[in-house]
């Protein structure tokens, strides 16, 4: 089988492709990154030489067209990610979130190509703290931010192509993931990096929001799953039973890096800010029959510190850079 996956050089996507050459080996594989801040592509570095790397941008019709017509299937990862951004300039979350996968869906239309989308559970909304419920795949769609309304966009506009001209795509809305090669502007990677380099970590307001943490490789597996045995038109929720407040997650941090737990400050919280998320994965697990492997956060936390402390050259020349973006900001 043939794989596009595009934003290949991010978080998500690096993750998975690197897990995909090492569990599907006969899969080839083409990876279409635009090289953004947030894409590198030294995270492909163990796996070079057995992936096609193409720099491009999926706003880019022709490329697309002609890429889609030499796969099988499109993994569609690439995406404008961070809500902070896009409270600052939203606009090229609109193109890339929305028109990018619009030609993505014209060109696994046209070439009758399989096609699954990436998205998020950010999609839905937020959750009071004791609401029983949890986001699953009837719950209405309710973004909040920028980033959000412009990922809700593209799961509506991939349920049209299904409705409208029958394409074969899935979806996938997942909570928050963590792991290696995420990078340090968002949450646990920017605070484990603020310890490394002697800065305290910042938590939005009171840290009382929450997020359903989920291993990247859980995450990515559970693609594999659906790329495999997935029902065209469906979509599947990815969460692990994580939910975690804020003020938690910075706490374990601390400690698990030798530091006092309450060593840490408080910073303006993000305008509009989701309370909380909460996945229902039980369709996921019954017909699919998925579940996570990083079931303990601690240990997943635990390597995922180790891998930022083992791995500087990747993510120091970034630093000053994110935090001076964020200073602007009072974050
Ligand atoms: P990321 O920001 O780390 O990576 C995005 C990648 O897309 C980068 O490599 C970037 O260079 C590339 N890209 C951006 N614009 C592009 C364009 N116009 N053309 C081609 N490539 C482009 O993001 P991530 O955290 O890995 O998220 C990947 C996907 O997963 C996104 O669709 C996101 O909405 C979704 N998602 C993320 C999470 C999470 O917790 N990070 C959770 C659920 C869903
Ligand atoms: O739920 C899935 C989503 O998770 C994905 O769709 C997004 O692409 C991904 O970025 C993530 O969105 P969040 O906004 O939840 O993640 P972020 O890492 O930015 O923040 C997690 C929580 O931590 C959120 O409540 C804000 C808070 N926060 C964040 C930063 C960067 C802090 O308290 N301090 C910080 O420094």
């Amino acid at each position: 089988m043939k794989l596009l996956v595009t934003g290949g050089a991010g978080f998500i996507g690096s993750n998975f492709v690197n897990l995909s050459v090492s569990d599907y080996p006969e899969y080839e594989i083409t990876v279409l990154d635009a090289l953004t801040y947030a894409g590198d592509r030294s995270s492909l570095a163990k796996v070079e030489s057995k992936i096609r790397f193409i720099k491009g941008d999926i706003c880019d019709r022709d490329l697309v067209d002609r890429l889609v017509s030499e796969n099988d299937i499109v993994v569609h990862f690439a995406a404008e990610s961070h809500n902070d951004n896009s409270l600052l300039d939203p606009s090229p979350f609109i193109n890339t979130n929305i028109v990018g996968t619009f030609n993505i869906l014209e060109a696994t239309r046209k070439h009758s190509k399989r096609l699954h989308h990436i998205s998020t559970d950010e999609v839905y909304g937020d959750l009071e703290l004791d609401d029983p419920g949890k986001f699953n795949a009837n719950t209405p769609y309710n973004p909040s931010s920028p980033y959000s309304a412009s990922k809700a966009s593209s799961d509506m506009l991939v349920r049209a192509w299904v409705r409208s001209f029958g394409l074969h795509a899935t979806i996938s809305n997942c909570s928050n993931n963590y792991g290696p090669y995420q990078h340090i502007e968002k949450f646990i990677p920017r605070q484990i990096t603020n310890i490394i380099s002697g800065y305290k970590p910042k938590l939005y307001g009171k840290g009382e929001n929450v997020r359903d943490w989920i291993h990247v490789e859980d995450h990515n597996r559970a693609v594999h799953m659906i790329i495999k045995a997935g029902k065209p038109g469906e979509t599947y929720l990815i969460g692990a039973d994580g939910e975690k407040n804020n003020l938690e997650v910075i706490q374990t941090i601390l400690v698990l890096m030798g530091k006092n737990a309450d060593d840490f400050e408080h910073v303006t919280d993000r305008p509009g800010h989701d309370l909380r998320y909460a996945i229902d994965s039980s369709k996921l697990r019954t017909e699919l029959g998925w579940k996570p492997i990083y079931t303990d956060f601690k240990s997943g936390l635990k390597q995922t510190i180790k891998w930022y402390q083992d791995n500087q050259d990747w993510w120091s020349a970034h630093k000053t850079a994110t935090e001076a973006k964020y200073k602007k900001q009072g974050q």
